[in-house]
């Protein structure tokens, strides 16, 4: 089981849930979020400002099965780019536990359907 955590430009977001969903993949948890990344927020490339300014972001959450985990990424990859600075970052974690409260069912067959 993996844990994605995406941080993508919030305007991206139907694009990467359509990406997604092509491939079957749709149990997500969405956060408005506040980032920057290593222009410190600004648009021009200063990398010495004392400052950070922090960007609105959206934050994507996903528990997958490991046989979609690169499915996933490839999805949001392909669908969060501009090629622009600030597009964003994934980041894949191995996922310990997962528990479906409603039947008290637990791990792999607890993400999903
Ligand atoms: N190392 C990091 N840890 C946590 N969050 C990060 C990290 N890097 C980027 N982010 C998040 O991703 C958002 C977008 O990052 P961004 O795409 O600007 O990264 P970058 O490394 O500056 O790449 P680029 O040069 O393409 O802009 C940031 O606003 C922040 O929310
Ligand atoms: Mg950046």
């Amino acid at each position: 089981m993996k844990y994605i955590i995406a941080i993508i430009r919030p305007e991206k977001l139907a694009d990467v849930q359509r990406a997604l969903v092509e491939r079957d993949i749709y149990l997500m948890t969405v956060s408005d979020v506040r980032g920057c990344g290593r222009q410190k927020g600004f648009v021009e490339q200063v990398r010495s400002r004392t400052l950070v300014n922090l960007v609105t972001k959206l934050k994507i959450e996903m528990a997958v099965n490991d046989e979609f985990a690169d499915a996933a990424v490839d999805a949001i990859t392909l669908a969060a780019r501009t090629g622009e600075t600030g597009d964003g970052k994934i980041f894949v974690l191995p996922l310990g536990s997962c528990v479906h409260i409603r039947s008290g069912a637990a791990g792999p067959s607890a993400i999903g359907p």
